[in-house]
């Protein structure tokens, strides 16, 4: 498979805005900036995990727990430990989908100066903003050169693993090990057909589909949102679908106005939808909503039809070997790609550089990238992947449709993973989110957003 670097250009033409902002790697958090880890945040400090004798033990964090996710990292960590017999990789996992919980530990790891010797991190500003732009990492020159990894990923992405010191010069700062398509709606095949419902290709035809559904006693769509990015996310693809590609990026960058009339319409539909929701959705995880697709036995009715859910659902339902599951682009936002991905930096203060390079080396390279990412749900961000060995996981139908509609959509940056906007914007955001989903007024929604783009410094 090749990804094309002018589509990921296009997701990240808002993101790359940051790695020119962050033109100097060593300088502290200049003006205006997200400032990275501050004394402000209490330090955790975890233990170093053991390893038997004479083996180092190299700790990376994620916060992958749970179905297809723990899955795809532990095999991927599996085959580097088998081959490096004198290294012992341990994934010291934080449940929380999208890093709700793991983000802050690993802030207060790195202020208190006991980072683990790698961590899950989305490319663009979370990584920047965040982390490289305080001067927190290391730059992995050497890796990239080593590798042929700037020929290998595309522009795009190496635009957001990047920034320039003083002179100019260009640094990679992270390795991204995949890509993730955050508007996908999810559906149960058999629901749908046994109620002659065709898969809404609009917000409008939600409603119709919803009310047929509420009827028969089948919520109409999961959601989990006990980390409230879920809905977030929601909302950031109902911006989407009203506002299109261009008018959602303009979002990011004052170009589109918060307080116009399309933003009130996404709003409106954003509130809308949540009245077709489960009622214990704020008590649910977004693996346990998407588990609400899955019927308890074989033929019983699902407690729910649909979920909207980024495209690590279909490594969650093919991990429950659940396959009567369908996919589309979510409602509105069909050719638009809403993308995010993952990626591994080195902390400057980690432990153990040479082995944590090594592994590195593993999560950059077309090997490693399709031994994780057939679990994942995702595709993978090297450009030469898209071929795991005979006999090894492959990937599935819903891969195959991503990796097509990679090469053929609008690829647009995701708020809620860290892509789009600055962490503090992202932060204002869900706050407005999270009042809105227990109480929901359209009017306060939007003054929240349009008060958060201005304290992001973006509005007037
Ligand atoms: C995202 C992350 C994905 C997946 C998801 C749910 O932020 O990029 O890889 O883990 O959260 O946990």
């Amino acid at each position: 498979m090749k990804l094309p670097s002018r589509r990921i250009l296009a997701v990240l033409s808002v993101t790359a805005l940051v790695a020119s902002a962050c033109s100097s790697s060593a300088t502290p958090s200049p003006a205006g900036n997200t400032p990275g880890p501050t004394a402000a945040v209490t330090a955790a400090v975890t233990p170093a995990p053991t390893a038997a004798a004479g083996q180092t033990p190299v700790e990376v964090v994620s916060w992958w727990t749970t179905g297809g996710e723990a899955s795809g990292f532990n095999a991927i960590i599996d085959a580097f430990n088998t081959a490096n017999p004198t290294i012992q990789v341990t994934n010291s996992a934080i449940a929380g989908g999208a890093g709700s919980n793991a983000q802050a530990a690993l802030q207060n790891r790195v202020l208190a100066g006991t980072p683990p010797d790698s961590f899950q991190v989305h490319m663009g500003h979370e990584l920047l903003d965040t982390y490289v732009t305080p001067g927190y990492m290391d730059n992995l020159d050497d890796l990239y050169a080593a590798n042929g990894w700037t020929t290998q990923f595309p522009k795009g992405v190496l635009d957001i693993v990047s920034a320039k010191d003083a002179s100019g010069a260009t640094h990679y700062y992270s390795v991204p090990l995949d890509i993730h398509r955050a508007n996908v709606l999810w559906y149960n095949k058999t629901v749908f057909t046994s109620n002659n419902l065709t898969p809404p290709a609009t917000w409008a035809d939600f409603v119709t589909d919803a009310k047929v559904l509420a009827a028969k006693g089948i919520t109409p769509l999961a959601v989990g949102d006990n980390g409230i990015w879920a809905s977030g996310m929601l909302l950031e693809v109902m911006l989407i679908a009203e506002l299109g590609s261009d008018g959602y990026n303009g979002l990011w960058t004052g170009v589109t106005d918060w307080s116009g009339a399309k933003v009130t319409a996404a709003l409106n539909d954003f509130k809308t939808v949540l009245g077709y929701v489960n009622s214990d959705h704020s008590s649910l995880t977004w693996d346990q909503a998407a588990d609400y697709l899955i019927p308890a036995s074989a033929g019983a009715q699902p407690k729910a039809a649909m979920t909207m859910m980024g495209d690590w659902a279909a490594g969650e339902f093919d991990n429950k070997k659940f396959t009567d599951y369908g996919w589309i682009a979510a409602p509105g936002t069909t050719g638009v790609y809403d993308a995010l991905a993952d990626s591994f930096g080195l902390p400057s203060k980690a432990q153990h550089k040479d082995q944590v390079k090594l592994f590195l080396t593993l999560l950059g390279s077309a090997a490693g990238q399709d031994i994780f990412n057939p679990y994942k749900g995702s595709i993978p961000a090297n450009s030469t992947a898209g071929h795991p060995a005979t006999g090894a996981k492959q990937y599935s139908a819903y891969q195959t449709w991503a990796m097509g509609e990679w090469k053929a959509d609008s690829i647009v940056p995701s708020l809620e993973h860290g892509a789009a906007a600055k962490p503090s914007w992202k932060g204002a955001v869900e706050a407005a989110v999270t009042v809105f989903v227990a109480n929901p007024d359209v009017p306060t929604l939007q003054a929240a957003l349009v008060q958060g783009c201005k304290d992001a410094g973006i509005c007037k």
